[in-house]
């Protein structure tokens, strides 16, 4: 099993009540392709920021690739999951696309991580990345100047180059032209890492995930194969959807 959260409840910093996630179960297994359903304000994001120990829990669990999380693990954690913002902007902060590609291996290796593929080095993982999402020619663009869709890749390239075992998704196919998400869904397609997509996009969902989870203010309403959560317009329409 690669994640398995057990009755995960939220609070944000400064609040007392009203939990933000509350109860929350679930596990992942490797190579699972999982979606998180859920209205505006259900929980999806802060679902996220918690597994990556962003958002301290209030109770419950989390283990991943059998490690639990706690201060002195966030660091190993961390390194197994990969997340991908719902603004690229917020992912893309250096001056050029290969700059953003390598800062997280650099930065790594600095810090005296072991890389996972040593034989390799950190310029032709970088570039083997690129070539796979099929972005080789936009190296040394600018970040800030790419359309949209680029930088969704971009930044999914800056993710993917630690060789995540888990990939979190927060609304990857949101703001994108139809070419663009339809050409990112193609490429999730050929990914083998497993990952946990929040989204509102349902024929993403049908073109990529098996299963799926379906948030309703906070707490966990369904988690069952993706064709029978997104067929049921009576759960969805009770989970505001
Ligand atoms: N930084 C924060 N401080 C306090 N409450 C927050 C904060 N961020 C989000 N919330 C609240 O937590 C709930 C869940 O938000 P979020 O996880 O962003 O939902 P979703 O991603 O499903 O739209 C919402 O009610 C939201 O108002
Ligand atoms: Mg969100």
């Amino acid at each position: 099993m690669l994640l398995k959260v057990s009755g995960l409840s939220v609070l944000y910093p400064g609040t007392t009540e009203g939990h933000v996630l509350e109860d929350v179960s679930f596990s992942i297994d490797e190579g699972e392709r999982v979606a998180l359903l859920g209205a505006n304000g259900a929980g999806k994001s802060t679902l996220l920021l918690s597994l990556l120990g962003i958002l301290e829990a209030h109770s419950g669990r989390i283990e991943i690739d059998g490690v639990l999380l706690e201060k002195k693990s966030l660091p190993l954690v961390r390194s197994k999951l990969g997340l991908l913002f719902q603004d690229p902007d917020d992912q893309l902060f250096m001056p050029t696309v290969y700059d953003d590609v390598v800062f997280g291996p650099q930065n790594y290796a600095e810090n005296g991580g072991n890389s996972p593929a040593e034989a390799e080095s950190i310029a032709q993982r970088a570039d083997r990345i690129l070539e796979k999402l099929e972005i080789l020619h936009l190296k040394d663009r600018m970040s800030h100047k790419l359309s949209g869709g680029e930088k969704r890749l971009a930044a999914l390239a800056s993710i993917l180059v630690m060789e995540p075992r888990l990939l979190l998704m927060d609304e990857p196919s949101a703001y994108l032209d139809p070419r663009a998400r339809r050409r990112l869904i193609a490429l999730l397609q050929t990914l083998t890492e497993a990952y946990l997509i929040t989204t509102h996009d349902l024929e993403l969902v049908r073109s990529l995930c098996g299963r799926c989870l379906l948030l309703h203010k906070g707490r966990l309403r369904a988690d069952g194969p993706a064709k029978d959560i997104i067929n049921d317009k009576k759960l969805l329409d009770e989970c505001a959807l």
